[in-house]
């Protein structure tokens, strides 16, 4: 259909599925075990109803924001993702493209389908854009790509945490047992085991102390689930936290990320911990209501992974391009509809939580 028959971001999920290969969308798709925790990070923002204003005039909304002091159009980013390019040829370079258009930050996989510096060339001069980070077992490669990062004018590391193993995504692997040949040796190409490499059951907090030693750049860590690990975050100077479940891909029965952003802000703001960190959530963020909702239990951002590589795959730079539009166009007249004119107007009084609190 015509993009301009895209109606919503998981219209382009549906199209996804029809034109992907098998393998494409089994890689993208899937998610740990039994896929609870993919479906929660949906049903969670189900459960969360809001108290709107009335009367308040809402003539002029404001969504721009500033995350970790760079400019954003948006308070959404596009998370980082793997292997773009199983979907589309030009991979992570229209991804940077259609982020351009839009004025979104792009998160760079370590995983990415090209090269760092290509999919920085790709992007227009100050076009700000963020580094994902996977730490190599060979601490001096992963400080060498921070150095890079550096130099390239990233704006931001963020370490993936939550990744000391690679959760087992059974769609994809039922799907590569029971391929034929052909399909066997493409798999191989794209290697998007590439976290063999990456991964390192010995990373602790000392790592992150490294990181932040060796570097200007805001250090991220990426893959959060508790409260405890936000205030030992902080007292290791960590810049932000992303509360993630890496999209439900890890260890199945996390909770929404939504779930434990409402644990850890009254905590923050009881310990008046709120200035000293900023809080992201990635995970199940399809409407400009779950933007909202997370905006007003105190993230600063959030992030969204399939969505782009759906749009991406589906219609390239253009869709990417269309995703952010159709996204910030349902944040604008749900902020309306509420009654806030601005992103720090956002709290948690405009929000029923008892359905999420009692489930
Ligand atoms: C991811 N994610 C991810 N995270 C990361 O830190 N490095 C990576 O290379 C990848 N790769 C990746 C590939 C695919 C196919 C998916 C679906 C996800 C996780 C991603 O950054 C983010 O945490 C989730 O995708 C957010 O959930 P949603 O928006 O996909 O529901």
């Amino acid at each position: 259909p015509k993009l301009s028959k895209v109606f919503n971001i998981s219209d382009f999920e549906y199209l996804s599925k029809r034109i992907l290969t098998p393998h494409a969308w089994a890689y993208y798709s899937s998610a740990a075990d039994d896929e609870i925790t993919l479906r929660e990070n949906h049903y969670a923002f189900s459960r969360i109803f809001f108290n709107p204003k009335v009367l308040t005039d809402v003539s002029d909304v404001d969504i721009s924001t500033e995350f970790l002091g760079v400019k954003s159009s948006a308070p959404f980013y596009c998370s980082a993702a793997a292997q773009a390019r199983m979907g589309n040829e030009d991979g992570e370079l229209s991804i940077a493209r259609g982020c351009g258009n839009e004025g979104i930050i792009q998160m760079i996989s370590s995983t990415a389908s090209y090269s760092l510096g290509e999919i920085v060339e790709a992007a227009r001069k100050n076009q700000p854009q963020w580094f994902q980070l996977y730490v190599n077992e060979d601490r001096d490669i992963s400080y060498n790509t921070i150095k890079q990062c550096e130099k390239l004018g990233l704006k931001a590391i963020f370490v993936t945490v939550d990744t000391a193993m690679l959760g087992r995504r059974e769609k994809d692997l039922k799907f590569r047992l029971f391929d034929d040949e052909d399909e066997v040796s493409s798999t191989e190409s794209h290697a998007d085991d590439p976290l063999m490499n990456f991964k390192d059951v010995r990373l602790t907090w000392e790592d992150i102390d490294k990181f932040k030693s060796m570097t200007k750049l805001p250090i991220v860590i990426k893959g959060v689930q508790r409260v405890q690990d936000v205030l030992l975050a902080i007292d290791h100077g960590v810049d932000a936290v992303v509360l993630s479940n890496h999209g439900g891909r890890q260890l199945d029965f996390s909770r929404a990320p939504v779930e434990v952003l409402a644990d850890v802000m009254p905590v923050l703001k009881e310990k008046k911990l709120e200035e000293k960190i900023e809080v992201y959530i990635d995970g199940g963020i399809r409407r400009g209501t779950d933007v909202l909702k997370a905006l007003c239990l105190g993230a600063k951002g959030v992030g969204l992974g399939r969505p782009f590589l759906y749009a991406n795959s589906t219609y390239g730079e253009q869709g990417v391009t269309r995703a952010i539009q159709l996204l910030k166009r349902e944040l604008l007249l749900d902020m309306k509809l509420l009654g806030v004119s601005k992103l720090s107007d956002l709290t948690p009084e405009l929000l029923d939580l008892r359905s999420l609190h009692n489930r």
